[in-house]
């Protein structure tokens, strides 16, 4: 309700963005933008000071998440409705016109982490999933790091993004997470978290559903219900809300190549921190208001991401290695992990992303050898 933006900076902006629109459009095809230098980055306190309000307090979001780990992991409760809001129909095109053949290489995966959680997260990425997709995954982070930087060499990036858990500190991330994007000239821009399980295979097969010049924004909503935000203030002083859906960034979403260049005038080059202070949204309900409140591109809700706001228990066996991504339980919602056994136990692999490794790539040095029966 309260989201105060000027008119008159509004119409400026619009103008702005329609020129930048434009120019893109000019622009030949495939071909993104030279990236001029990145300006500094907008440290918590940039040019334009941020409203010193918590995330927890955005109320310009109607609907109670607010798109950060800090949230209770027992919130799965306000998700047990949500396999109600996936579409029936299984995530793909509509007359399945989109058929490419993609390949791992096409896709950039952008996986969010910070200082904390170089150890005791990143190294059970690097050691499962991330070696099947070292090519494409790159490590977005707020620290320079010796020992991170010799496992993941320049695909660990510094985005000098401040290591705070504000919104303003995400956004930046996500800012330089898109940025690089557009500079690797690859179709698929994934993001995910530095708790997710990402299974390649499956990634590969959801996306080769579609094409990248097409408008792709697909993930799991985290709310079953769209959220709205202020965001024009009328001649009268009324204030006209947009609803949109977004996809939990704590789940992982992708976003084609098309539709990313799309949102280059509210994305590139920091323009995506200020149109987040703008509505004052976190990170990837931002990403979903510019996809689906400005460019009216609907997201696609799949129900093969998952976060760690979802009861996981309930994926369970062979359908567990179907899925797109996982995820783990907070610190203090531990047992909150997918249900797959046979392989380590609870003790030596309390995340389970060990055990679902060596049943997808059984033939990796540190799984235990197959059983012969
Ligand atoms: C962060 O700062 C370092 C050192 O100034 C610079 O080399 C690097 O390119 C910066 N990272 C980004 C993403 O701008």
């Amino acid at each position: 309700v309260n989201s105060p933006c000027l008119g008159l900076r509004k119409a400026c902006f619009l103008l702005s963005v329609s020129a930048a629109a434009l120019l893109l459009l000019l622009l030949p095809r495939g071909q993104p933008p030279a990236a001029p230098r990145r300006r500094p980055p907008p440290a918590a306190g940039s040019s334009r000071p941020p409203p010193q309000r918590p995330v927890s307090g955005s109320s310009a979001v109607s609907g109670t998440r607010t798109g950060s780990r800090e949230e209770p992991a027992d919130g799965a409760g306000g998700l047990a409705g949500s396999s109600q809001l996936v579409r029936k129909s299984r995530p793909g095109p509509v007359g399945g016109s989109g058929r490419e053949s993609l390949e791992l290489k096409d896709i950039f995966i952008a996986v969010k982490t910070t200082r904390k959680y170089h150890k005791s997260r990143l190294d059970l990425l690097l050691q499962t999933w991330i070696s099947q997709a070292r090519g494409q995954t790159f490590i977005f982070t707020d620290w320079e790091d010796r020992e991170l930087r010799l496992k993941a060499g320049d695909h660990m990036i510094n985005t000098n993004c401040s290591a705070v858990h504000t919104r303003q500190a995400l956004c930046c991330k996500m800012s330089v997470e898109y940025d690089k994007f557009l500079e690797s000239g690859q179709k698929w821009f994934c993001h995910v978290d530095d708790d997710n399980y990402v299974n390649p295979r499956t990634l590969l097969r959801l996306l080769s559903a579609f094409s990248h010049s097409q408008d792709v924004y697909v993930g799991r909503p985290s709310l079953d219900h769209p959220i709205e935000a202020a965001d024009h203030v009328q001649s009268d002083g009324s204030k006209t809300t947009v609803k949109f859906w977004f996809a939990t960034g704590g789940a992982g979403f992708c976003i084609s190549r098309g539709l990313a260049l799309k949102m280059s005038p509210w994305a590139s080059l920091g323009n995506f921190i200020s149109t987040a202070e703008r509505v004052r949204l976190p990170d990837d309900c931002t990403i979903g208001y510019i996809i689906e409140g400005l460019l009216e591109v609907k997201l696609l809700h799949s129900p093969l991401f998952h976060s760690h706001l979802e009861n996981l228990q309930r994926l369970q066996g062979e359908s567990v290695l179907q899925q797109v991504t996982l995820s783990y339980g907070d610190p203090e919602n531990k047992h909150n992990v997918v249900s797959v056994g046979g392989v380590f136990g609870l003790q030596q692999d309390p995340t389970r992303f060990k055990s679902v490794h060596c049943l997808l790539y059984p033939d990796t040095i540190w799984c235990p050898a197959k059983k012969m029966s």
